[in-house]
């Protein structure tokens, strides 16, 4: 059966119908039409490219060009498939940065909502850019962007105090307008006391079985990145080491010159003039 592009409204019906779905990363057109022709239900196109697509250490340099040149192509290749867009650090400092940056996002790249990260101190933001009409994912936890002021890419909600913060910040997002939270590298049973707390669903990335949706990156969840893992990334292929084996086999037979076989070549005749 052809795949459904979810809407805004489906997000709150599943989490009412207790009906999970996924969510992955994908930063590139050729990615987009895997995802799309796969059957999981949401793109997002991260500031996690920072690292994945150019090489970074973290996501902090990543830049409003560099999501608008990313998320371009995951539209293009993804018309069946909910996508957000991430803003990058820097781009929501305050609400009316904040809503130009999410303006920009929505008429350059045509994505369906955007997603940024923090707690109640982002409520005037969220509250702007859902007051200009655009579809907000909050995104609370471990918050990459400002992980350094949170000791580390650390579990988080690890105190009674912390975990009350959390599913105090859940509320207030839900509150103040975001139709989904994600919530990440939390323990478990603070992902069940967040998702239980609210009527959105929420998101979990290293947030346990009990919320409403499961996200990993892509190049995480096949085996393709190499410089490190989390412990929350489960690999469910190892395209990685196939990738390496192709480009091996590639090498090896045009060493041995046995690719182009006649199959990949032009075949027709020609009376080459002697002209050396
Ligand atoms: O940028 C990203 O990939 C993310 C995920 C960790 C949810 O924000």
């Amino acid at each position: 059966m052809a795949k459904v592009k979810m809407t805004v409204g489906d997000f709150k019906k599943f989490k009412k119908e207790g009906k999970r779905f996924s969510f992955v990363t994908a930063y590139d057109y050729t990615t987009a039409t895997i995802v799309d022709e796969s059957d999981c239900n949401i793109i997002l196109v991260g500031d996690s490219l920072g690292m994945i697509m150019l090489g970074y250490k973290g996501t902090e340099s990543v830049t409003m060009d560099d999501m608008v040149h990313h998320i371009r192509p995951v539209v293009k290749g993804a018309p069946n498939t909910w996508i957000i867009g991430d803003m990058p650090f820097g781009s929501y400092i305050t609400p009316e940065i904040a809503v130009a940056n999410a303006v920009r996002l929505i008429k350059e790249t045509n994505c369906d909502c955007v997603k940024l990260e923090g707690g109640v101190e982002m409520l005037p933001q969220i509250k702007a850019i859902v007051g200009a009409g655009i579809n907000v994912m909050g995104h609370i936890g471990l918050t990459p962007q400002t992980a350094s002021s949170l000791g580390g890419f650390k579990v988080q909600g690890g105190t009674p105090e912390s975990a009350a913060k959390l599913i105090k910040d859940a509320i207030e997002l839900e509150k103040a307008g975001c139709f989904s939270i994600v919530l990440e590298c939390v323990p478990s049973g603070v992902g069940k006391a967040v998702s239980e707390a609210v009527e959105i669903p929420i998101l979990g990335i290293g947030a346990g079985p009990h919320v409403d949706c499961q996200v990993l990156v892509t190049q995480d969840l096949l085996g393709m990145y190499g410089d490190f893992k989390p412990k929350f990334v489960k690999q469910f292929a190892q395209v990685r080491q196939v990738m390496i084996e192709g480009l091996n086999e590639f090498h090896k037979e045009t060493l041995e010159g046995t690719f182009p076989s006649p199959e990949f070549s032009f075949n027709k005749q020609v009376d080459i003039p002697k002209l050396y």
